[in-house]
């Protein structure tokens, strides 16, 4: 039997589209609710109660919606909230975007990983606490580079602004001998070929929304969730209008989708 119903997806702005798309891509049958908490972003620069009091409420609201599972498509609110999110979601599947990064990357020939994120997620060294449970051998070096995400939001990639941000944040000079990096913020893919691009391929960047989206399709699998739909929905609620969401929501999702202010 399919089960239909939407997938919840949350973040606070454009960030979690990256692991929306994939989702998108990878199981192209399923319904997606998306929201973007953009009136409260960045949640980055946010203390620990702020950000658990408003993924609360968004958890709350998609298991309102009736979605089968919630993708936790934010590393600050993953870093900081998690447990308060699991309970908020009750029985509903809950998919977080560092554990099944870390779990990955340590069983991989990686030596020395570095990390970009944004303050709450540095301050609470999920990165390095996930990775070395299950290897402890690995050495993690973050980095908070709390500009990348307001260069994003604001529509600045692919420009001098972004360009200079991260030469000027990937000099760090003990990421000088890494191997690996994460991009610990479903944002920062969206700037991913300018990361490769000052690191000229020496670095491996690591996928996280396909390692993300594959343990959804693990779990979906496991707890029969899968669904079929033939014309799946894509769902937008935003805290507040933003055209740079609108913009990159539509070039991903098509015009048709349908997005609505939601008060938070
Ligand atoms: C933010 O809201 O600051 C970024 C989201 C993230 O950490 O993934």
């Amino acid at each position: 039997m399919n089960d239909n119903r939407p997938i919840g997806v949350f973040d606070s702005g454009v960030g979690g589209l990256t692991v929306a798309r994939e989702i998108k891509r990878l199981l192209p049958h399923e319904n997606i609710i998306y929201f973007g908490d953009t009136k409260h972003l960045p949640y980055g620069d946010k203390s620990k109660e702020t950000i658990t009091k408003f993924t609360k409420k968004i958890t709350k609201f998609l298991v309102k919606q009736n979605c089968k599972a919630i993708v936790v498509a934010c590393n600050s609110a993953t870093s900081n909230s998690i447990e308060a999110i699991r309970e908020a979601a009750g029985d509903t599947l809950v998919i977080d975007v560092i554990n099944p990064v870390a779990k990955k990357v340590a069983y991989e020939l990686h030596q020395k990983i570095g990390v970009i994120a944004t303050k709450a997620t540095v301050n609470s060294h999920a990165y390095q606490s996930y990775i070395k449970k299950y290897n402890r051998h690995l050495k993690v070096i973050e980095l908070a580079t709390p500009l990348l995400v307001p260069i994003i939001e604001e529509g600045f990639r692919n420009t001098p602004v972004s360009k200079n941000a991260l030469e000027s944040y990937l000099s760090y000079k003990k990421f000088e001998d890494i191997d690996t990096i994460i991009l610990g913020c479903t944002h920062y893919p969206l700037i991913e070929k300018e990361v490769n691009a000052v690191f000229q391929g020496r670095v491996k960047v690591v996928d996280s929304p396909l390692i993300v989206v594959n343990e959804l399709i693990h779990e979906m699998e496991k707890d029969n969730l899968m669904g079929n739909s033939p014309n799946p929905t894509y769902q937008f609620y935003l805290s507040d209008y933003t055209e740079n969401f609108a913009k990159l929501a539509k070039q991903i999702f098509g015009k048709s989708i349908s997005l609505e202010q939601k008060k938070l």
